[in-house]
């Protein structure tokens, strides 16, 4: 009961979030229902219809006792169980298109919501500058989709089918014998309360006892790193003693957590029993003095049962909506983040991929010092440029600027010709594709990764990218390509995941591919195979290439040198090393030229 739940703890909604908003927050969703209101409307009658035949079973069965078997009418008895058999298959029936209309119309939602939310993404500023908090937002909405689902495919559902099915059926056994009736809805009284304070308390206890799970793990980690320190200094006692007193607690948690449940499936139990003992005891006394009929007795029973579980299920069910209702909230959030990048209405027909920096200028908001300033370069369609130059010289910047992940504050990008403001953003970001240094992957399958929403990429087409980016590792993983990546999932390492954003790039064939130090975390001769392998790629494709080594540089058609925000120089690999002391000095650092590094 309410008074019930306000003296506890608040479960997963923030206290701040006022109601409107929420409400708000699903309305914004509910356009996406649309095109799935057939489906809903054959699976809400459905659902109806199984409630209501699932009622009248033990009112035929009533029927069954009281004229067929009580007045000895044995006529009766065929047509009536074949009355019974026939809803029981219809039950079934229905059942069965209720569950087969949700999961279709669930899904198609689910991934109707999902699509939205990442061209959206594709469309703020993320991966630039290591933007960690789209990248982490987007990791949240991958699960605050699947709350959702959750609700709508099964929560909603049920919370309709639950009030609906306890009111008729309250209602039912209150006309046929209002004292037993009362009786039953005052047992579902205390049921309902306590299934809906175990659901809170539960919910805290399984946070309580995972929170406490990670720290242990941090402290064996610690104290495994750091367990010549511990000796040295003498605390080893003390770290254990720490160790020792987590531990005991995490158990005693876990001691809580497993008596609440046992308190409440116990209770579950008992509740109902106790009542069904009640309903036959005063039930029999009624037979006996004729207030009641045998038959409405064995009804009252079955029906009586059958509202134990939904009322049970409540508690978890207005769980998982209130978790809905702030997932709703999350995933508007970013829906309704305004980009900052709005694109133009152009889109080029046949781009040859001719990219040109024209006077390009880039200043941070509030920064002082432009980071690019009056930088002009021309990649024809078809040649690779790389760019080098010292750490901070703006070549990360520089790159962003193609796909308009950042927009120039000055002069203009252009791509046939035409600025690439004034392109469409979804145009302009299939012709130039990116793999970054740094690369945002989601917590969602590899496969999702490579394709990120728009997954017309055929199984072929990925096997390519990946074997071009030498990433075939990804077949080897535990499910494969569709094995879960990032925050909730395995975790790959630096260079893995760059390998994963180059075969996205690829992938998506793109007349201009921009490469931002992509290859820093590969070991030498993996480097050397992506090289060979980009070779062919780059061929066709117009290239702009950070490099910091010269087996990269190689790949390239000519070198842009940028310094201090400008291009300087622009010319040949060998050209450049012999009469710029500056390039030879970056390419030094390098471990090809570099024997004392080659040695380390
Ligand atoms: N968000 C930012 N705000 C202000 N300055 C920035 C920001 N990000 C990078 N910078 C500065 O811009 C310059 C160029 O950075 P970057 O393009 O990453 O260089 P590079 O990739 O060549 O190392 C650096 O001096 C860096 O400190
Ligand atoms: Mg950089």
């Amino acid at each position: 009961m309410p008074s019930d739940g306000k003296d506890s703890e608040p479960a997963s909604v923030p206290p701040d979030t006022p109601r409107g908003a929420r409400s708000r927050s699903l309305r914004r969703l509910t356009p996406y229902l649309r095109p799935y209101v057939p489906r809903l409307v054959l699976m809400w009658l459905a659902t109806m219809a199984g409630i209501a035949t699932s009622t009248a079973i033990p009112l035929v069965g009533k029927d069954i006792i009281d004229d067929a078997v009580g007045d000895g009418h044995g006529a009766a008895l065929l047509p009536l169980g074949l009355l019974v058999l026939a809803l029981g298959v219809t039950e079934a029936f229905l059942t069965f298109v209720r569950r087969w209309t949700q999961t279709k119309a669930v899904l198609g939602l689910e991934t109707a919501i999902r699509n939205d939310v990442y061209r959206h993404l594709q469309e703020l500023p993320m991966s630039f500058h290591g933007d960690w908090q789209s990248g982490q937002l987007l990791s949240r909405v991958t699960t605050d989709l699947s709350t959702i689902r959750r609700f709508l495919g099964f929560g909603l559902l049920f919370l309709v089918m639950n009030v609906v099915q306890l009111t008729t059926v309250a209602g039912l056994l209150l006309r046929m014998y209002w004292p037993l009736g009362l009786l039953i809805v005052v047992a579902a009284v205390p049921i309902f309360a306590v299934s809906l304070r175990f659901e809170k308390k539960y919910r805290r206890i399984s946070r309580e006892v995972q929170d406490m799970q990670g720290d242990i793990a941090t402290y064996v980690e610690e104290s495994a790193l750091g367990i010549r320190t511990i000796r040295a200094f003498g605390r080893r006692a003390h770290v254990y003693g720490e160790f020792d007193a987590a531990a005991r607690e995490v158990h005693r948690v876990s001691m809580d957590k497993v008596r609440l449940a046992s308190r409440f499936f116990t209770f579950l139990e008992v509740i109902p029993n106790v009542t069904l003992a009640m309903v036959l005891l005063l039930g029999a006394l009624a037979v006996g003095s004729g207030s009641l009929t045998l038959g409405t007795l064995v009804a009252f029973t079955t029906l009586m049962l059958q509202l134990v579980w939904p009322i049970a299920s409540l508690g978890y069910i207005l769980a998982i909506a209130q978790e809905a209702m702030t997932s709703a909230d999350r995933v508007v959030e970013v829906l309704d983040t305004e980009p900052e990048i709005v694109g133009g209405a152009e889109v080029i027909e046949r781009p040859r991929g001719h990219l040109r920096f024209e006077g390009v200028g880039f200043r941070f908001p509030g920064a002082d010092r432009p980071v690019l300033r009056d930088v002009w370069l021309e990649v024809r369609p078809g040649e690779t440029v790389a760019i080098v130059g010292a750490t901070g010289s703006g070549k990360t910047t520089l790159t962003a600027l193609v796909p308009r992940l950042a927009d120039v504050t000055a002069g203009r990008v252009t791509i046939d010709g035409r600025d690439v403001r004034d392109l469409k953003l979804p145009a302009l970001r299939s012709v130039v594709a990116t793999a970054f240094e740094e690369p945002t992957l989601f917590s969602m399958s590899v496969r999702e990764n490579l394709t990120l929403g728009r997954g017309e990429a055929t199984e072929d087409e990925l096997r390519e990218a990946l074997e071009i980016a030498q990433a075939t590792f990804a077949y080897d993983l535990p499910w494969g390509l569709d094995t879960r990546i990032g925050e909730q999932g395995m975790s790959l390492s630096g260079g893995q995941r760059q390998r994963l954003a180059l075969a996205r790039a690829v992938l998506s064939k793109p007349r201009i591919l921009v490469l931002d130090d992509t290859l820093s975390a590969l070991d030498v001769e993996t480097e050397a195979l992506v090289e060979e392998a980009l070779r062919g790629v780059l061929a066709d494709a117009t290239g702009l290439v950070v490099a910091h080594r010269a087996s990269t540089v190689l790949l390239a058609d000519k070198v842009a040198l940028l310094r201090d925000g400008t291009i300087t120089h622009v010319g040949l690999h060998h050209e450049l090393l012999s009469t710029v002391p500056e390039y030879r000095e970056l390419l030094a650092q390098d471990t090809d030229l570099d024997p004392e590094e080659a040695l380390r």
